[in-house]
Order: C-alpha cells, then sequence, then structure tokens
C-alpha cells in the first residue's frame, strides 16, 4: 500500500491511506479520458433530470509514457453512494466504499510530451453489470487497453444506480429490488441502443473533440469496434451485436441471457465466460443462435462478482474481509485479471483480423492458464 494523500482526507475511511493499483500488465500503459456524448434523439427527462440522454464514459487508451501518476478511481460522491448499495444489493457486511474512495489508477498524464497514445487502435465497449456505474470496472479496462485496445466503460442513464457528471451534479437510479427476467431484458436494449450511438459518434469530429481535446476534430475509424460486458452488460453486448453489424465481436462475463436474440441468429464471434461449477440454461438455449465461432469458458474459483474490480482493489489495499472473499470466489486478483486481459486479447484481435483461432482459443496451451476450462467451442 502506497500512501499518497494527507491524513485530513481520510477521515471517513477505516484503513490508513489512499493506495495504488498495480500498472496495468499489458505491453502500454494507459491514459484516461472521462467525458460524456449527448444523444439529442433521445430523452430522459420523465426518469431523470436530463434531457438529452446523457452517457457518461470513461475512455482508456494504451499509451508509452516513462513515469504515470496516481488518478482518482471513483469521485467522492459515487463512492459514498456505491459502498451501501453495494451492501445492500449484495448484503455484505463491508462497506467498500473507502476501498473506492482511496483507490488510485496509475495513468499517463496526457499532457506530458513523454506520453504518446498508439494510433487508432480497436475499439471496445464495455457494459457494467445491471445498476452498477461503469467506474467499478476501471483497472480491468486498464488491463485490457494496455494489450493494446481503445476501452470505453459505459454509464447507461435509467439503469446505473449512480452517475455523476464532470459539472458535479449526480442522477440516481433506483431499479426493481427483485428484477424479473422481464425486467432485464428492458433494461437490455436502451444498452444495445447506447452502443450503437457511441459507435455513431465516434465519426463525429465534433463529439471526439469534446472528448479528446488534444486530439482534435477526427474522427475514428469504426471498422474494428467489438463489446464486452459483465452480466447484464454481457447480454447487452450480445444483443448489440444481433442489431448492429459495426460490432464485430461479443463477450459475455457471466450474464444470463433473458432477452430474445434475433430468430436468424447472430453472425459475428461470441465468447462467454463462466464462473466455477455452474452451467446457465440460457447459455445452453442460446448457444444454438450464435451462427460464427463461438467459445464457452469457465473460470475456477471464481464467482459471478469476481468479474469486477472488487477483488484488484482489495489486494492491492492489502485487504481480504472474510465476507466480501465468500462472495467474490478465491482466484488470486492478478491471475484473473490476467486471464480477462488475455482472452479478450486474443478473441478480439482474432475477429477483427476476420480468422477465431491461435493455440490458445483452439485449447491447445492447457498449461498457460490452468484454471481455465473449455466448455464447449465451435464453428472455428
Ligand atoms: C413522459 O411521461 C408521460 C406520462 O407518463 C408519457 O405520456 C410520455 O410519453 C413520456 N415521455 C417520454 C419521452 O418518455
Ligand atoms: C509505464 O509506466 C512506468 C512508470 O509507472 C514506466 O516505468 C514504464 O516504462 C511504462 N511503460 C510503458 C510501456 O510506457
Ligand atoms: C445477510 O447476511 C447475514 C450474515 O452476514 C445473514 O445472517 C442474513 O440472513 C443475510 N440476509 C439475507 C437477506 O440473505
Ligand atoms: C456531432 O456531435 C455534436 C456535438 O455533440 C452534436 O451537436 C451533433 O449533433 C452531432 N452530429 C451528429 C450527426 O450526431
Ligand atoms: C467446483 O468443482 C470443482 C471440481 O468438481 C471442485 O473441486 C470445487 O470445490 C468446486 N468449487 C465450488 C466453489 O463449489
Amino acid at each position: 500500500m502506497q500512501p499518497l494523500l494527507p491524513a485530513s482526507i481520510l477521515l471517513l475511511t477505516t484503513t490508513a491511506a489512499a493506495y495504488l493499483v498495480p500498472n496495468p500488465p499489458g505491453k502500454y500503459n494507459v491514459t484516461l479520458h472521462i467525458g460524456t456524448l449527448a444523444d439529442y434523439t433521445r430523452d430522459d427527462s420523465n426518469t431523470t433530470d436530463q434531457a438529452p440522454r446523457t452517457l457518461m464514459l470513461s475512455v482508456f487508451q494504451p499509451a508509452t509514457c516513462t513515469s504515470t501518476a496516481p488518478t482518482e478511481y471513483m469521485p467522492e460522491k459515487t463512492a459514498e453512494y456505491q459502498g451501501p448499495y453495494l451492501q445492500g444489493l449484495f448484503n455484505f457486511s463491508t462497506d467498500l466504499s473507502p476501498f473506492f474512495l482511496q483507490a488510485r489508477l496509475p495513468v499517463c498524464p496526457d499532457l506530458s510530451n513523454n506520453c504518446s497514445p498508439l494510433n487508432d487502435p480497436p475499439i471496445l465497449l464495455f457494459s457494467p453489470g445491471w445498476a452498477i456505474p461503469r467506474l467499478y470496472y476501471s483497472v480491468i479496462a486498464s488491463a485490457i487497453a494496455s494489450e493494446g485496445f481503445m476501452v470505453i466503460t459505459i454509464d447507461h442513464p435509467d439503469d446505473a444506480n449512480i452517475i455523476t457528471y464532470p459539472d458535479g451534479h449526480s442522477i440516481y437510479h433506483q431499479g426493481p429490488s427483485n428484477p424479473t427476467p422481464e425486467d432485464f431484458n428492458d433494461y437490455t436494449w436502451p444498452r444495445a441502443a447506447d452502443a450503437s450511438f457511441i459507435i455513431d459518434q465516434l465519426s463525429n469530429a465534433t463529439a471526439m473533440a469534446s472528448l479528446f481535446p488534444r486530439r482534435g476534430a477526427r474522427p475514428f475509424p469504426t471498422d474494428r469496434v467489438a463489446m464486452l460486458g459483465h452480466s447484464l452488460g454481457g447480454v447487452a453486448s450480445v444483443v448489440a451485436a444481433g442489431r448492429d453489424p459495426r460490432i464485430r465481436a461479443a463477450i459475455d462475463w457471466d450474464g444470463t441471457i433473458f432477452a430474445p436474440l434475433p430468430a436468424s441468429g447472430i453472425s459475428q464471434p461470441v465468447m462467454y465466460v463462466s464462473e466455477a461449477n455452474v452451467t446457465d440454461p440460457t447459455w445452453v438455449a442460446a448457444w444454438t443462435k450464435l451462427n460464427g465461432p463461438k467459445l464457452w469458458l469457465e473460470v475456477a474459483d471464481t464467482k459471478h462478482m469476481s468479474f469486477s474490480d472488487a477483488l484488484m482493489l482489495l489486494d492491492a489495499a492489502g485487504q481480504a474481509p472474510a465476507d466480501l472473499m465468500e462472495q467474490l470466489g478465491s482466484i488470486e486478483a492478478a491471475e484473473l485479471l490476467r486471464i480477462l486481459a488475455v482472452y479478450t486479447t486474443e478473441w478480439m484481435n482474432a475477429a477483427f483480423a476476420g480468422k477465431i483461432g491461435g493455440p490458445l482459443l483452439e485449447g491447445l496451451e492447457p498449461g498457460r492458464f490452468p484454471g481455465v476450462e473449455i466448455k464447449r467451442k465451435d464453428n472455428y
């Protein structure tokens, strides 16, 4: 644990000081841009004070830089709301707020002359779990970006329990306390529409100039875009691929597929990544609708809640509260991060190259990640 802040800021917290998460594991460091994209065709003013619908995004870009600076993980308002929210949702006795407040991400200072972002890497959209803010996946997004992707994590309005905008105001969403499959289905479609809207805006030079002031008014190429997510965000990725052919591959981390997939199926490559010892019947049913290359992995010693930053934050802070560890699985944080980053990299790069394959995805490197089992594999 590395102290970074004066003690006065830490009065609310239970551990001693701010802590820095390790540099991301890939070839690059990352820059981070936070900003908004407003969809003037959609009006959320009935349910929030927002008109137009305004997506809050974190954009992680691969870069080389000689030094990184510790950067806020979550705004105070979000962190203080989020800890008790997760306690209520998952019946944790530990409040994660201090871990969110004290975490610092190592990020390349974009203004530094020593920082050069990789030019136009492929783009991955990341959609969070139901009700969960995008910020809870920043360590994972950094790790994937460090392998050479621009990763955009998305806050979906009318879904994320709290979204704090750059001007400091927040919008809140209180969903049903026991969501039904129908509720989850209803939450899926706006997420898919958000993904298509973001891809549209990547071509909008004006919108990109406001997200990346130093880059200038230039669009991003959208011929290499794919999507992944956790839980409902994983489902949204598969559904979005079914609606938008610009999404060239999808990955679902442990998301039960309640939304109907198109009758004609989905042609893009789709990978499922499952928690240990669970065979989700909706995945079995949806498998027949996946017409492209498809892979179903199961990761030993994980639970549904493993696929977020929680394990990495606790590990970096040197803490292991028993009630949380029970729900987060016993996998080692760094190993989980490598598994998620490496399989995402291999799957997406193969999809962009137009040919899924290679020793890891063919199952020919069983010793590399002994905890990962291929449950099913087809069409490649
Ligand atoms: C807002 O709510 C009113 C009343 O419930 C409804 O008639 C209207 O269609 C809603 N507008 C939008 C944009 O959702
Ligand atoms: C990443 O940042 C660290 C400093 O935190 C530096 O030592 C390392 O060389 C950087 N790596 C790259 C690829 O920029
Ligand atoms: C919440 O967890 C406590 C133990 O920490 C347990 O006694 C209680 O039954 C749990 N409540 C629910 C609703 O699962
Ligand atoms: C491009 O982005 C700008 C700034 O957000 C917006 O005003 C404009 O409507 C967008 N154009 C299109 C075609 O979406
Ligand atoms: C999962 O199954 C494996 C092999 O059957 C077993 O060793 C392990 O204890 C199980 N894990 C959990 C969390 O049930």
